[in-house]
């Protein structure tokens, strides 16, 4: 029970859902929609497969990965905070995509014996769970025999090499500074906390395989900035 905490993060999350979307385009710079599509490509999901979006925010990996199992499958986004979750919905509305079933849980509440999914995604949702084994755990429980998942979030990078120190000033400098234009400067402060206090690459792997995932699989993106887990039931 190492990686926990005990912060309310729903309320961050609601707070910000008016500029989530814009928010994160401007703040990577629009990369973040390449980073979620090389997620779904390394997970490669089929038609007729059933699909989890655990932490789904807006939907944007929800909607990536409709357009892949649609239409024999299902894809069924999981988000806690009720007004993003509401913007993914109105979002939904706006496409005209009715493939997608919304669900306001916390992930770590879902019932394991509920239903088991071919595929599980979650970007930039673990490091917000108030307990990542936990979370990890879930994910195993939640996949079918021959599973897959795939998490994309910032990559917890060894204190004082040059990724890191990219990322402390890229933290403070311009997330802090942009957002602060729109009163949100403490919610957004909240990324560098728990990013200290997510897993690094190796903890990660090390969680991963206790669990029982047979094959796992890390890779940093963007210099190093981000990373991607990859793990196989
Ligand atoms: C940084 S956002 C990521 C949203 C989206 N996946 C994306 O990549 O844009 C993290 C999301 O995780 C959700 N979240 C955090 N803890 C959660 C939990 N325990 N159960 C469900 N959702 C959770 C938040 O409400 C928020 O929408």
């Amino acid at each position: 029970m190492k990686f926990t905490k005990n912060i309310e993060v729903k309320n961050i999350f609601n707070k910000i859902s008016y500029k989530y979307d814009f928010l994160n385009s401007l703040l990577s710079f629009g990369l973040h929609k390449l980073w979620k599509r090389k997620l779904v490509y390394l997970l490669k999901p089929l038609n007729g497969e059933d699909w989890a979006d655990l932490c789904c925010g807006t939907g944007d990996l929800a909607f990536l990965i409709s357009k892949r199992v649609s239409p024999k499958g299902s894809i069924t986004g999981i988000d806690s905070a009720e007004d993003i979750l509401n913007i993914a919905k109105k979002k939904s509305e706006i496409k005209k995509n009715k493939f997608i079933n919304w669900e306001i849980k916390d992930v770590l509440t879902i019932d394991v014996c509920s239903k088991k999914f071919d595929g599980i995604c979650m970007s930039y949702g673990l490091r917000n769970l108030n307990n990542v084994e936990e979370g990890i755990k879930k994910v195993f429980y939640l996949l079918k025999n021959k599973g897959r998942a795939g998490f994309l979030d910032f990559h917890h990078a060894t204190q004082h090499s040059l990724p890191n120190i990219f990322q402390k000033l890229y933290l403070r400098i311009i997330v802090v500074t942009i957002s602060s234009l729109f009163n949100l400067n403490k919610e957004y402060a909240y990324i560098e906390k728990s990013i200290k206090n997510f897993p690094k690459k190796n903890e990660l792997i090390k969680i991963a395989k206790e669990v029982g995932f047979k094959k796992v699989e890390y890779r940093t993106i963007f210099f190093g900035q981000m990373g991607i887990l990859i793990l196989f039931k």
